[in-house]
């Protein structure tokens, strides 16, 4: 495949692939619901271009809601601890919830969002994860709806950051090592 590049990044997801892997993940989803309603919570910040596609492909009475962890500190590695700083605005007791998540990476952030949501009894509890980088999981948690596995490379945009930059391109880009910030 011929190196696309975007703003002099290499673009490893085109706007085209995501929207055609969207379009199929909310198909599932959909078909998974047999028509009962959906909560979709959203973590902030990485997710909200995601979930914002992901709403418009799940033909069923769905809302939001976000949350928002902390785990990543500013730059490419994993403080490793994660923290609520914005909690649900809603109960989720009995409801049908969908973790919409940009990337799951070491599965801490996930796996604490699960185990915190899970005392809450709602009625289902899935997981639907942009990217998937499973080599580098520390907690045993897999998603139940997976865009695109990715091995370990640091990636931006369509939401996604580096130090709280690139969210806004619309390409799935590899932020390189030696990339001048
Ligand atoms: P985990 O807790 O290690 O699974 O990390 C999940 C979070 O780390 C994601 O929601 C992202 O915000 C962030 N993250 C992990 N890998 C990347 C990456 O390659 N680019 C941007 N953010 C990432
Ligand atoms: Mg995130």
């Amino acid at each position: 495949m011929a190196t696309i590049t975007y703003q002099g990044l290499e673009v490893l997801y085109t706007r085209q692939q995501i929207a055609e892997k969207v379009i199929e993940m909310g198909a599932r989803i959909a078909r998974d619901l047999n028509d009962e309603k959906l909560v979709m919570v959203g973590v902030l910040k990485g997710a909200a271009l995601f979930l914002a596609d992901l709403a418009r492909s799940i033909n069923v009475d769905t809302t939001f809601d976000f949350v928002a962890v902390s785990s990543y500190g500013k730059g490419q590695r994993s403080s490793g601890a994660v923290k609520l700083i914005k909690d649900l605005d809603e109960p989720i007791e009995g409801k049908n919830v969908l973790i919409v998540e940009d990337i799951l990476d070491t599965g801490l952030t996930l796996s604490y969002l699960r185990k915190v949501f899970l005392q809450q009894k709602p009625k289902t509890l899935r997981i639907a994860a942009l990217l998937d980088k499973p080599s580098r999981r520390i907690e045993k948690i897999e998603a139940d709806y997976v865009g695109f596995s990715i091995p370990n490379l640091f990636v931006i945009g369509y939401g996604m950051d580096y130090a709280e930059r690139y969210r806004n391109l619309p390409d799935i880009c590899l932020m390189a090592p030696d990339h001048p910030e």
